[in-house]
């Protein structure tokens, strides 16, 4: 049988499990699905285990999506550009390493606003310049047009990731906010902040536009203060728990060869644990 892993120091919260066994069940594939906790200085054991066979490929995620990039044979381009891999897969004696969070945030505004949401809008704001904002303001360049400010507490980090495309990406102060936000059509929290056990990320969108986007990375809780907020002054959000579903998909169909569905029954599933 096929066996894949998600591995992580510590990995021990994931909901990936949850996820892929959904689906394997759901399409009676004889599979499996499983954490491997991997201390960082051990990850090298792990891709040996994958090379041997013992497993078909698997999830990667902190602290181990660099290590995972640099010992990958063969590379997407998304994962070249982020350098860092979240999904590993052996692929005619190579192991390939690819990196599905961008398809994961972009497929989740896709899917709950329908594909043309991005047509009118020129301008997004990312809050955050971490490891998951690379993602991010990568998958809103993948919309053409769209233009991209980030803006984060530490304003240096943000210009190293403006880098990417300084034609594409500005970088704003903290002090900013609002002004940014007035102007965004889509405005997305990618740092920590509204997290269970941190505080919220406050953002004042009384001026927005009715038609501006309001989207979220954190999923814990589902709703945000800052999606409560913009809920509550009737604008259009986007929780962030379709993200790690749909950066799912691409490795269940690389290890198990059928592209499954997210689907509001298994968003229910996840749901109940969290
Ligand atoms: P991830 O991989 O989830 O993106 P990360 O790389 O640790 O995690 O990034 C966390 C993000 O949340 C960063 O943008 C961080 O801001 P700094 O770059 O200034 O550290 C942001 N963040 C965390 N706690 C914060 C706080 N209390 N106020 C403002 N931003 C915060």
């Amino acid at each position: 049988i096929r066996k894949a892993f998600v591995t992580g120091y510590p990995v021990k919260h994931s909901r990936s499990p949850l996820i892929h066994n959904h689906w394997l069940k759901l399409h009676g594939i004889e599979g499996s699905y499983e954490k491997v906790e991997i201390e960082p200085s051990h990850f090298s054991d792990l891709i040996k285990r994958i090379r041997n066979g013992e497993f078909i490929g698997g999830n990667v995620t902190i602290p181990h999506k660099e290590a995972a990039y640099l010992s990958a044979d063969v590379l997407t381009d998304r994962a070249r550009r982020l350098k860092a891999v979240n999904t590993l897969w052996m692929q005619d004696g190579k192991l390939w390493g690819d990196n599905t969070d961008i398809i994961g945030f972009t497929a989740n505004l896709d899917q709950a606003l329908g594909k043309d949401w991005h047509q009118d809008i020129t301008h997004a704001l990312v809050v955050g310049a971490g490891g998951a904002s690379r993602a991010v303001v990568a998958g809103l360049l993948s919309y053409e047009g769209m233009q991209v400010t980030i803006i984060n507490r530490t304003e240096e980090k943000a210009r190293s990731l403006a880098e990417f495309n300084p034609d594409r990406i500005s970088v704003a102060p903290w002090s900013d906010m609002a002004r940014e936000t007035e102007r965004a059509g889509v405005v997305v929290n990618t740092t920590s902040l509204g997290m269970v056990g941190y505080p919220p990320l406050d953002i004042d969108f009384s001026r927005c536009g009715s038609q501006t986007i309001v989207t979220d990375i954190v999923y814990i809780p589902l709703i945000t203060p800052m999606l409560k907020q913009a809920q509550a002054l009737s604008l259009r959000t986007v929780d962030g728990l379709g993200m790690l579903l749909h950066q799912a998909v691409p490795g269940f169909s690389k290890w198990f060869g059928i592209t499954p569905q997210v689907t509001p029954e298994l968003r229910e599933i996840i749901l109940r644990d969290i």
